[in-house]
């Protein structure tokens, strides 16, 4: 441009009023986008905060019901369920993890008759609260997590939820050949409705360390790491190839996770495949937010929106996070 000429372009033109940002918007956030992680106790009447995830609880299911109904009030369309298991039902072999009258079953239970249809449930298939090591998998003498073997529990706890009546059952311990292993357990035993979402692109992240403790994983996990299952962070095209599989296995629904500092993988997946994408926002992002907020370093409502709307602008169809509620009705108060 020299001087003296006008621009052809003016981007701030649209800009420049409420009503013209609002008319140019590309992508927004609504309540249906967020699913509610949940951790849930053994008992009733029992409510034990999380210390290392400010405002989020663990609940016995009669509180987590109640809960639930505040969510659906929210319009959120699903939770996704975590049992918090006492040590004493810990084993080596994770039987825990598939028995009918577990924690998580007698939850999914306890929700479908009370909510219908009202909300989708959403199980978490992985054996690491079942594990008296904290791995998400059965292990050899050597500490290894054997992939065939674990994946035959795996089945066996899908096959509970579904039963139970979960909606989508969820695994998140990144073990070969799993999704077609579970697709293939569910159709035969009648299933054939149960959703599968798979944590396809699931890293080796230090960001679920609050997790851990919300769930009582954490303590020494055997071997200090997950990283002959979960991905590296310094992979890309692997994320592909992973998600690849698992939607040729037959999954419903891929997940990328962590969230934020994932992006890029959550952009690749939407843009490669084009199936329904999810994207979690994890503990670790969850307790670094709160951290800033309680700090008053950072302005709570507007950062927690703006860190949503990232996920929608990557491609993401929903995301999982602990901020569903407090966003669910930020968005409906600021309509
Ligand atoms: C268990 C599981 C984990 C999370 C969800 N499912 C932890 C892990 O892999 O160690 C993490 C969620 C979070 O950090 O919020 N397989």
């Amino acid at each position: 441009m020299q001087f003296g000429q006008f621009p052809t372009t003016r981007p701030r033109r649209l800009r420049k009023s409420d009503a013209l940002r609002r008319l140019v918007q590309e992508y927004a956030l609504s309540a249906n986008d967020l699913i509610f992680p949940m951790f849930v106790l053994p008992g009733s009447n029992k409510v034990e905060q999380v210390t290392s995830m400010p405002g989020i609880e663990r609940l016995s299911i009669d509180l987590l019901l109640k809960d639930i109904e505040e969510c659906i009030r929210l319009g959120i369309p699903a939770i996704a369920l975590f049992p918090v298991t006492p040590s004493a039902l810990k084993s080596l072999h994770a039987e825990e993890a598939y028995n009918p009258d577990g924690l998580a079953q007698q939850a999914v239970r306890a929700i479908k008759s009370t909510f219908g249809d009202a909300i989708a449930v959403i199980t978490d298939v992985a054996l690491d609260p079942f594990t008296t090591h904290g791995q998400d998998g059965i292990i050899d003498e050597n500490g290894y997590v054997m992939n065939d073997t674990t994946v035959e529990a795996l089945i066996k706890q899908a096959l509970s939820h579904a039963e139970a009546g979960a909606d989508v059952v969820a695994p998140s311990d990144m073990m070969d050949g799993r999704i077609g292993a579970i697709r293939q357990a569910l159709e035969q035993a009648g299933h054939s409705l149960t959703n599968i979402m798979a944590y396809s692109a699931k890293y080796a992240s230090h960001y679920y360390g609050p997790f851990r403790d919300a769930v009582g994983s954490s303590g020494n996990i055997k071997g200090g790491d997950k990283n002959s299952y979960q991905m590296a962070p310094h992979n890309s095209d692997e994320a592909i190839k992973e998600i690849a599989l698992d939607i040729q296995e037959g999954a419903d629904m891929v997940m990328v996770k962590p969230g934020m500092p994932y992006l890029d993988i959550v952009h690749r997946c939407k843009h490669t495949f084009g199936v329904p994408t999810f994207a979690y926002q994890v503990s670790g992002e969850y307790a670094m937010h709160q951290a800033a907020f309680a700090n008053g370093w950072l302005k709570k409502e507007a950062v927690m929106l703006e860190s949503l709307i990232a996920f929608k602008r990557a491609g993401a169809d929903g995301i999982l996070t602990y901020f569903a509620k407090e966003a669910a009705q930020l968005l409906h108060s600021s309509r």
